[in-house]
């Protein structure tokens, strides 16, 4: 294909959908995308501005040269490693679309599976204690929201099952939480979420939350040179990275969590495999916490900590 490196194909062949894909498919099998074909289809239905399923029905069509020109320049930068939500600025959580820069981190199916707890104990939750009127709202906190996919879907999820629910994202990043805002907007959910920019839990009062949720950074240093290219050249250092042993963080977590929850609220976070039984031992050994557990993922590692406050 013209400007991206060239075929040996004739030049009378004409550029159809079918043979831009397969194509694409073998440049960026080349340039080591684990799944090139889907890249491929996402890519071009992105510049055609129609569904992946609608490229199926025009494999013989040849796009017009505006779409071409979009496509190429996107191969060209997944060629180089970029991921392509990035690229095309959107990425699926929850079966939600969420709006994404290289600003936040691009949400992972892993981390439905905190979403998946926290609605779980939502819907049979009462408030142990704590000076708060009847029905008033379950108070839910977001940390380290970047995009904001906990928070909002946790706010669309609950609605579902008439859950009166105010949720409070916070991020230290501004520019992670002005995408935040964004996806606040585009999916409606701005009367159940509010945005806070901060260290963690700094601005939180004490005993004043039901539910702290989270997906911190949980990677350490070592760990960051390990990780794909495409996570380690693209996605934000300061979502990723906690500090020299990967726990920095969620070691802080756990101890503010442990002052900001009413007594019986719940404290679920996503971490790694690697810090998991480190974790679980830091929330068993303050008498704060009970029913300590772990979550795995559905690739069977451990994926999500969950501790509920002790009264
Ligand atoms: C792993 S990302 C998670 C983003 C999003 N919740 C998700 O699951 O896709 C971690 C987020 O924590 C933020 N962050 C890092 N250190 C923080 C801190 N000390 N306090 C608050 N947010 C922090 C980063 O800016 C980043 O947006």
């Amino acid at each position: 294909m013209s400007g991206t490196g060239g075929t040996s194909t004739t030049q009378s062949e004409p550029w159809t959908i079918l043979r831009l894909l397969q194509w694409t498919t073998e440049h960026l099998k080349k340039t080591g995308s684990p799944s090139p074909r889907l890249d491929a289809e996402v890519l071009l239905a992105e510049a055609r501005g129609c569904q992946r399923i609608d490229l199926y029905a025009a494999f013989n069509e040849e796009p017009p040269e505006s779409v071409k020109a979009i496509f190429r320049d996107s191969i060209k930068r997944r060629a180089a490693g970029e991921p392509v939500a990035y690229i095309v600025g959107k990425k699926e959580f929850f079966s939600l679309p969420f709006h994404v820069t290289s600003a936040c981190l691009i949400p992972r199916g892993e981390t439905e599976h905190v979403v998946i707890e926290c609605l779980d104990r939502l819907k049979k939750y009462h408030r142990v204690e704590g000076a708060v009127a009847e029905r008033s709202a379950v108070r839910v906190v977001d940390v380290c929201t970047g995009s904001g996919c906990i928070a909002i879907t946790i706010a669309k999820e609950s609605a579902k099952f008439n859950a009166n629910v105010a949720v409070t994202a916070i991020d230290l990043s501004p520019d992670a939480l002005a995408i935040a805002a964004e996806n606040v907007r585009r999916l409606e959910v701005s009367e159940v979420v509010s945005l806070a920019e901060g260290d963690l839990l700094a601005s939180v009062p004490d005993r004043s939350v039901d539910f702290i949720v989270s997906n911190p950074p949980y990677v350490s240093e070592a760990e960051l040179l390990q990780l794909d290219r495409g996570v380690r050249d693209y996605e934000p250092k300061m979502a990723l990275v906690s500090g020299p042993t990967g726990l920095e963080i969620v070691e802080r977590l756990i101890l503010q969590s442990a002052d900001k929850l009413f007594p019986g609220g719940w404290l679920i976070f996503e971490l790694s495999p690697m810090i998991a039984e480190r974790s679980l031992e830091l929330l068993q050994k303050d008498t704060r916490w009970r029913h300590t557990g772990l979550v795995n993922d559905l690739a069977g590692k451990k994926r999500v900590a969950i501790a509920q406050r002790a009264s």
